[in-house]
């Protein structure tokens, strides 16, 4: 197949270690399960094109010297090993799948879907053989495109193990800070989002009853949630579905900007494969902030 693999632009450093972290973690899955009678499977449901282009950023600051080409999800899990047996990627835009379809050069090992993401996972997981396979779902949004509905058929599987790159920085800009001003749009996504209207009340609590000279007046409700309140309400609703869940990684452009929120998610009950997966998790995870510290506060 021809075709040429052209990088898209976007992120910055800190898409290098989400990226750094996946691969890690596709390294350990496949060499843990290597012995097991498994078949694996590796699920990209925002595949990209298999390439990116860190800018070096626009404007005054703009330093040709940082911008670079990096392999993509894609590509890094293609050339994982031990190997995976098969790999689903979806993506929407026809440019990435023609990028998508030159990296994989007609392996018959790799299916690609140009689809929506939430539409082809749910249909790849209601399907899921359980008794065959194990595998890791990638889910690598620009925005709030991931549905709650589409994370609850990944915990039904009870097999695929999930690496969710939360964006708190676009939720936190749907919540504006008096909850009268919250649009019923951005309301609608935050819900689809969360999969419950529970945030309203966490996110916006009842204000103390104000005492005037006209006697008691309801006061304004306003958003108290910061960044770290909203990870922790993410986490127990991914807690809600899924069998265990990591803390998540933040990252940002520097330690006081959490653009993302990387959220590890078991899905299988079983305890031993809890334990196993978490322990690889986290292991990489603390590694992980060890390495980024000196790079942070840029
Ligand atoms: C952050 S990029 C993913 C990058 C990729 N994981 C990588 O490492 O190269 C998000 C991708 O999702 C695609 N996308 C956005 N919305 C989508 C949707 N609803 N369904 C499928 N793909 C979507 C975009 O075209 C874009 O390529």
């Amino acid at each position: 197949m021809t075709g040429e693999i052209l990088p898209q632009e976007f992120g910055g450093t800190w898409s290098l270690i989400k990226l750094d972290v996946l691969h890690d973690y596709l390294r350990f899955f496949t060499t843990a399960l290597k012995n097991q009678r498994f078949r694996l499977v590796y699920i990209d449901a925002f595949a990209g094109s298999g390439a990116m282009l860190i800018d070096g950023g626009p404007g005054p600051l703009f330093d040709p010297e940082a911008s670079s080409i990096h392999r993509g999800s894609a590509s890094l899990a293609l050339a994982v090993e031990p190997p995976f047996d098969s790999f689903q990627f979806v993506e929407r835009s026809a440019v990435n799948v023609q990028s998508l379809r030159a990296l994989a050069q007609g392996r018959p090992d790799v299916a690609i879907w140009q689809d929506d993401a939430n539409t082809r996972l749910r249909e790849i997981c209601a399907t899921f053989d359980r008794r065959s396979f194990r595998g890791v779902v990638f889910l690598d949004p620009f925005a709030l495109s991931v549905e709650w509905e589409t994370l609850k058929s990944i915990a039904a599987t009870g097999a695929l193990d999930v690496w969710y790159l939360f964006p708190t920085t676009a939720t936190v800009r749907l919540l504006a800070l008096d909850a009268e001003k919250v649009t019923a749009g951005n309301a609608a996504r935050v819900s689809q989002l969360l999969g419950t209207d529970d945030w309203r009340t966490e996110f916006y609590p009842e204000p103390p009853v104000q005492t005037t000279l006209f006697g008691n007046e309801p006061g304004q409700r306003r958003r108290l949630a910061d960044v770290v309140a909203i990870e922790a309400f993410v986490k127990r609703r991914l807690e809600s579905i899924f069998s265990a869940v990591s803390e998540p990684a933040r990252l940002g452009r520097s330690q006081n900007q959490t653009l993302f929120s990387l959220f590890f998610a078991v899905s299988n009950p079983n305890k031993r494969a809890i334990e196993l997966a978490m322990r690889g998790a986290q292991h990489i995870l603390r590694n992980r902030r060890r390495a980024s510290r000196p790079r942070s506060g840029r």
